[in-house]
């Protein structure tokens, strides 16, 4: 066997050398050295000849329907458009802890039950560990294959063998090609693993599911690298002292990126929450100041978020702004406007903002609840509890359209909301309902938030 050569190669403008270096002498961006395999070029007159692709007719091309298998996780097989495609290669992202290797395997243990065949790689855990979590989730079938390895030649070795459905490599981060003599998990190992498995999947028709753990910086550690490789990538989220997670594509190229799914951990596994809207309004007791509700979209089912605020005085004349589970700068852009716009000055108060729940929002539609929970524990007066604030807010104050209203509001009043404060320019989509405010600005809406107030 030839010798197998690697080199190193600057991820920022293309310098190869053969060895590593601290700094690119051509770029000098620092840390940016990736360790790849060498291909030797076997091509010398310049053209291909016998094998190689044609162009064909786009017309002539024939489409079968994509075969998908179905998970048996409603959820899951929601956010991936149906099910997996054979031969493809999807990579699952997300924090560690956060429930990946729960999610998969009851995936696993789904598809083994429905006769079908899994292949489980573990490269973290053994396969006493595997067998314990599987028993917390439920009876496996009899074709589900479980196996404690990190080196891929091996793991690529034994599923040609095996011949599953489906390949769950967990996780990538800790998988090893001896072809390249950099460490687990760095950068040039799990792009080479990945380009291995992907080529792997392609050949043999074998849907691959690779799991890759989420740094801090919220990039795939690397996997942020492979996500043009990958053919959907999944992203599972939540926090840790919450029970809920959300499953979201990022990318699919067999379906939608616009579905979500939402699972509640338990101590049987992951459950699945098929129903999500008033999920995060169970603790609403009775109006207090600085809290209201509005209707996001998670994926494409509307969630009710209570939305809270505190504003104090600040003590030392240096305000501080806080936002949790929204985006810090636009609370303060906000503020700005509040002031601006309505003379409501919250210079001299601290600021904090907080979405129940730990959910991470960012749609602009929920603009409108930020000031009307702001407004509320400033002037410290309650909103009606059975109110509901939807509205994106521009810069000069007005209150502008927020996509699928009618479908927030329908999901609202099935829970129980009586008065709904919507953007007028939204007013033509929705048929006719009670309780609706149509509102064009802010001093409309906060007119009509706090009716007897102001
Ligand atoms: P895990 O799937 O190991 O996370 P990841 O693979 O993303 O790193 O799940 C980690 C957490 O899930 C763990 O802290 C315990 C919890 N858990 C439950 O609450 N119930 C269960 O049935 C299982 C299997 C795990
Ligand atoms: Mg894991």
């Amino acid at each position: 066997m030839a010798k197998i050569k690697t080199k190193f190669v600057c991820q920022n403008c293309g310098y190869n050398t053969s060895k590593w270096q601290g700094k690119c002498p051509e770029c000098q961006t620092w840390d940016s050295l990736v360790e790849e395999l060498e291909q030797a070029s076997k091509v010398t007159t310049g053209y291909l000849t016998a094998n190689a692709a044609k162009p064909r007719k786009l017309i002539e091309v024939q489409v079968g329907s994509v075969e998908r298998l179905p998970t048996g996780i409603a959820e899951f097989d929601r956010v991936l458009g149906g099910g997996i495609v054979p031969g493809s290669l999807v990579l699952l992202g997300g924090d560690p802890g956060v429930g990946k290797s729960t999610l998969v395997l009851d995936a696993g243990i789904k598809f083994s039950m429905a006769g079908q065949r899994v292949f489980y790689v573990s490269g973290e855990e053994s396969e006493m560990q595997t067998k314990m979590r599987a028993r917390r989730i439920g009876e496996a079938g009899s074709e589900l294959f479980i196996m404690t390895e990190t080196l891929l030649s091996n793991i690529l070795l034994q599923a040609e063998q095996l011949q599953p459905q489906i390949l769950v490599i967990d996780s990538i981060q800790t998988m090893y090609n001896e072809e390249i003599a950099s460490s687990v998990g760095s950068v040039g190992q799990l792009r080479e693993c990945t380009a291995k498995l992907l080529k792997f999947a392609k050949t043999s028709g074998i849907a691959v599911l690779i799991i890759g753990h989420v740094t801090k910086e919220g990039n795939i550690a690397g996997p942020k690298l492979l996500e043009h490789m990958v053919d959907v990538v999944l992203h599972f989220e939540g926090e840790r002292s919450y029970s809920f997670r959300v499953l979201r594509a990022l990318k699919n190229r067999f379906g939608t990126t616009d579905e979500a799914g939402i699972f509640a951990m338990t101590e049987q596994g992951l459950q699945e929450v098929p129903n999500p809207a008033a999920l995060f309004l169970q603790e609403r007791k009775q109006a207090v100041a600085g809290a209201v509700v509005t209707a996001c979209l998670e994926g494409n089912r509307p969630l009710l978020v209570e939305f809270q605020a505190l504003v104090a005085q600040t003590p030392f004349g240096m305000p501080r702004r806080t936002a949790v589970g929204f985006d810090y700068n636009r609370v303060n852009m906000l503020l700005a406007i509040l002031d601006k716009r309505q003379g409501i000055d919250m210079g001299m108060q601290d600021a904090y903002i907080n979405v129940v729940g730990g959910l991470k929002i960012t749609e602009t539609a929920a603009d409108l609840a930020v000031i009307a929970a702001l407004v509320s524990s400033f002037k410290n007066i309650e909103i009606e509890q059975d109110v509901l604030v939807l509205g994106e807010v521009g810069l000069t104050g007005e209150v502008r359209r927020v996509p699928h209203l009618a479908k927030r509001l329908k999901e609202a009043q099935a829970v129980g909301f009586k008065k709904f404060i919507v953007p007028a320019a939204n007013l033509s989509e929705i048929g006719k309902m009670s309780g609706v405010f149509a509102v064009d600005n802010l001093e409309e809406a906060l007119r009509k938030i706090f009716p007897r107030n102001r």
